[in-house]
């Protein structure tokens, strides 16, 4: 820490962020893959699969969004698909274990995935396994603190922020380069509002009932709305 003006509140929010998403700082825990969130939860996954997201890493190639790569004074022609100043944001937990390694790519940590907005799954996939089991079993519960000390996040807003807020002169106090060629100086559609981004559906996923297998805090503000108008999962599909 420097002796920035910025410093000391963001501390603090980290302090905060770090409660609320658990115990241990999410950076420990490794990265599963969607692969194995795609297993048991089939009907996120397939309608993940359409969004903007999932495809992110394909922005990158040349030929693909040339006039916004212009306007950003960026080389439409380049490939960009291997360049570490965009990777960060166009793949999943670049540089963490278990996550995207531009020397062996893997299919299942390409694109903005699961761990990118619920944090990376190595400890707490487990938690949901056995938890699945207690509930089928002897219909228990279990408490969703236990998610969040295993790294799993239920904040979201500062994942987010991490590639939405992450551009020059951002007011978000974690900027630091690589930057997002894309701000909200260059065109106002790039400006990101989480309240209203995290309701939009379409670039998260659909909403799917839940059983209730978790129960308790820490849940988002908008789960009981999401939750109403939630579809029931298909028979074929969790
Ligand atoms: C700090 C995170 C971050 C980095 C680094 C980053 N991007 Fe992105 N990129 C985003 C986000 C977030 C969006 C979605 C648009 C927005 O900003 O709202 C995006 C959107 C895009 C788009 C679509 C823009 C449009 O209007 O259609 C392209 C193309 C793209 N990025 C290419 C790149 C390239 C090339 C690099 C490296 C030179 C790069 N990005 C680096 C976060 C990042
Ligand atoms: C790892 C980086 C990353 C994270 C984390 C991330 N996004 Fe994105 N987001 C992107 C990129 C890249 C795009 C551009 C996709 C495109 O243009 O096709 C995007 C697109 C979007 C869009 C669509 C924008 C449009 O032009 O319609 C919304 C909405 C959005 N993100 C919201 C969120 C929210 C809310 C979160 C957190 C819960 C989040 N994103 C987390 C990188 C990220
Ligand atoms: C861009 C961010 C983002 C990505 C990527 C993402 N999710 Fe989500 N997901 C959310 C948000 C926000 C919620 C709502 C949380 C709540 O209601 O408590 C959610 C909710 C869920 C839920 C609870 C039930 C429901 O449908 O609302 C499950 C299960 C889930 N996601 C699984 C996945 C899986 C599996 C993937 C990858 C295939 C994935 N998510 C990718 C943001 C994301
Ligand atoms: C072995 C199967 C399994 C795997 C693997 C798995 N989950 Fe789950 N997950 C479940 C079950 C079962 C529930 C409880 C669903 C319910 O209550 O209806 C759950 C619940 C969730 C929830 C909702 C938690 C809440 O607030 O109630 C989210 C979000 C989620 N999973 C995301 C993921 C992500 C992301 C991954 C990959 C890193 C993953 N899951 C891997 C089975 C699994």
């Amino acid at each position: 820490m420097t002796g920035h003006p910025g410093a000391l509140p963001l501390a603090a929010f980290l302090a905060g962020a770090l409660a609320l998403a658990g115990a241990a700082p999410a950076a420990e825990v490794p990265y599963e893959g969607f692969k194995k969130c795609a297993s048991c939860h089939k009907s996120q996954s397939q309608s993940w699969r359409k969004t903007g997201h999932a495809k992110a890493l394909d922005l990158l190639k040349p030929g693909v969004r040339s006039e916004a790569k212009r306007r950003a004074k960026l080389d439409p022609a380049k490939d960009y698909a291997s360049d570490k100043d965009c990777l960060g944001c166009h793949v999943t937990g670049l540089g963490k274990e278990g996550g995207y390694d531009p020397a062996d790519p893997d299919l299942y940590r390409v694109g903005v995935s699961c761990e990118s907005c619920h944090g990376p799954g190595g400890r707490y996939q487990l938690v949901h396994r056995e938890a699945a089991e207690r509930f089928e079993k002897k219909q228990a519960t279990t408490p969703r603190q236990g998610l969040a000390d295993a790294g799993q996040d239920f904040a979201f807003a500062e994942r987010c922020n991490a590639c939405h807020m992450n551009y020059r002169g951002s007011p978000w106090k974690g900027a630091q380069a690589p930057y997002n060629p894309f701000a909200p100086t260059l065109d106002a559609k790039y400006r990101f509002d989480f309240d209203k981004a995290v309701r939009d559906a379409k670039a998260m996923h659909e909403h799917f009932k839940l059983d209730g297998v978790f129960a308790g805090a820490p849940v988002a503000p908008f789960h009981e709305q999401f939750q109403a108008t939630a579809r029931p999962i298909g028979k074929d599909a969790r």
